[in-house]
């Protein structure tokens, strides 16, 4: 009697949606005291990707990048939501699963309060795709926006996005190999900069080959004086780093000050977690993670820097999403722990240096009844990015549906601690909550039943 209209892939999808959830439920689901409750504090975004947290016009405000091409302002004390930067014009994005065009991330400028300076990563079409990194200074409601790099990417994914400012002061650019498979990258060639970390100091300008140049090239820059290579790369050997943060330091003795982490999304075999230092090689395409893909290749690498930690997909990450080291104060058995997520499930993990080796443990989402009121957000499926606020403190940028042109399916949430006392708070709409939540669940049943009964017939 039921009319389901259902094909097998639309079935494929809600079973693999179905066993996710009841493994994260299982897996992040804590009764010990060392977990998290989630707050949300924004949604309805087209896959939010990057966050920081600044003062505008003496407000303490967080700028979130979405996917599709805008910078939005969330004033922290009103909540109020506003574009701060439209960029969707200028960006190429399609509404498909595996797109990593965009506008892809921002930094601040070190000094962005007073000069209200940022730097965007996106990807353009002039002809052909670009990843092109800009600077863009707003006053008013318009904006003045001059590209300091544009380079061609072989492929659509892959396209790294990563823009910090070192506690150097130069900006810091974590361009992907743009690769379409893995023979083909040129994470390994000199003469390009896909597969590089580059450094810039954009308060200067020069004059190349008679035009100008918006940057300068810093002289410490490790390959200056080699004219093989290009001067702005600073590290290379690295494939798609997504994530990327600098260490503000323990706020006591500074340990661990201005050391930047990475994420580097792997291929088929391994993710990986990188310190970035000055002229180093990650190792790819000849290793992957710990592991050697091409053999004659391996004993060649110069510089080589392995990463802190590395891990099979078969151990259940899908893609790395890196995180920062933990220096706020709410969880205090995070301090100075470096943190990193899977974009696929969700989870988040931190890593302990114990000295000689970094150790991975999970964190779990703490049970609801442990949480305040104001924090019973429960996590969308998919992992973007973890954002770090003005003191440290940690955000979760997610998504239930990355196909963010047709779907604002995406939200933030702050990580709070749950409740001190082991009696659970009681909030005013908590019943309904779980009258909803069973509705859900039901209508779910009913759905895969009707799933169940139907899908022979088609
Ligand atoms: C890429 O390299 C692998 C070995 O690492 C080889 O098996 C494969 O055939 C190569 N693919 C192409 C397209 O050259
Ligand atoms: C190893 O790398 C070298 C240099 O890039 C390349 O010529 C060779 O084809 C690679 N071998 C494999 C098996 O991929
Ligand atoms: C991870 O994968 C590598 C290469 O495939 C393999 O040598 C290693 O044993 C694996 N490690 C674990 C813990 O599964
Ligand atoms: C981190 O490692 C140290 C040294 O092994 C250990 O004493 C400490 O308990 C660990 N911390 C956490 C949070 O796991
Ligand atoms: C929990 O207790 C500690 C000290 O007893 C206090 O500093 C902290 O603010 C409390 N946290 C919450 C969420 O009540
Ligand atoms: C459930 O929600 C309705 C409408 O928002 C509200 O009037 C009612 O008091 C709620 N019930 C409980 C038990 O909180």
């Amino acid at each position: 009697m039921l009319h389901c209209i259902v094909t097998d892939k639309f079935k494929m999808e809600w079973t693999r949606v179905v066993v996710i959830s009841l493994i994260m439920a299982h897996a992040t689901s804590s009764t010990d005291g060392e977990c998290f409750c989630l707050k949300e504090i924004a949604s309805e975004l087209r896959n939010p990707l990057y966050m920081a947290h600044t003062v505008l016009n003496q407000e303490e405000v967080y700028f979130i990048a979405e996917q599709t091409g805008t910078i939005k302002s969330l004033n922290v004390k009103s909540n109020v939501v506003q574009d701060y930067i439209d960029l969707r014009e200028l960006v190429v994005i399609e509404d498909r699963f595996r797109e990593e065009r965009g506008l892809l991330g921002f930094a601040l400028h070190p000094m962005f309060v007073n000069n209200h300076k940022l730097y965007t990563y996106s990807i353009r079409n002039f002809k052909k795709d670009y990843a092109v990194i800009s600077e863009i200074k707003k006053s008013g409601t318009l904006f003045d926006e001059r590209i300091l790099v544009a380079i061609p990417i072989p492929g659509e994914q892959r396209n790294g996005g990563q823009l910090l400012f070192g506690i150097d002061g130069y900006l810091y650019i974590f361009i992907g190999d743009g690769a379409d498979g893995s023979n083909t990258s040129k994470a390994q060639d000199r003469t390009s900069l896909l597969g590089k970390v580059l450094r810039l100091d954009v308060d200067s300008f020069d004059i190349v080959n008679d035009k100008i140049q918006y940057y300068k090239v810093p002289e410490e820059n490790p390959f200056v004086n080699d004219a093989d290579w290009r001067p702005e790369i600073f590290a290379l050997g690295t494939r798609n780093m997504w994530r990327c943060s600098v260490d503000r330091g323990d706020s006591a003795t500074g340990e661990g000050k201005g050391t930047i982490y990475c994420g580097d999304t792997g291929d088929d075999l391994q993710e990986e977690v990188d310190i970035i230092t000055k002229g180093s090689n990650y190792g790819w395409n000849y290793r992957e993670g710990n592991v050697c893909l091409n053999v004659t290749m391996c004993s060649t690498i110069a510089n080589e820097v392995l990463p802190i930690h590395t891990f099979n997909h078969s151990d259940g990450i899908s893609a790395i999403v890196g995180g920062p080291v933990y220096r706020g104060t709410r969880f205090p058995y995070l301090a100075g722990k470096y943190i990193f997520g899977d974009f696929g499930s969700g989870r988040l993990y931190m890593l302990n240096n114990s000295g000689q080796n970094w150790q991975r443990s999970e964190l779990s989402l703490c049970l609801t009844s442990k949480c305040g009121c104001k924090a019973h957000a429960t996590p969308k499926q998919f992992l973007l990015a973890i954002g770090e606020g003005n003191s440290g403190e940690m955000f979760l940028l997610m998504t239930d549906n990355i196909m963010a042109q047709s779907v604002a399916s995406g939200a933030v949430y702050e990580l709070v601690p749950p409740l001190n006392d082991t009696k659970t708070a009681t909030c005013g709409s908590e019943s309904n909550r779980s009258f909803i939540g069973l509705l859900l669940v039901s209508t779910f049943l009913f759905l895969l039943n009707c799933i169940e009964t139907t899908s022979t017939e088609i």
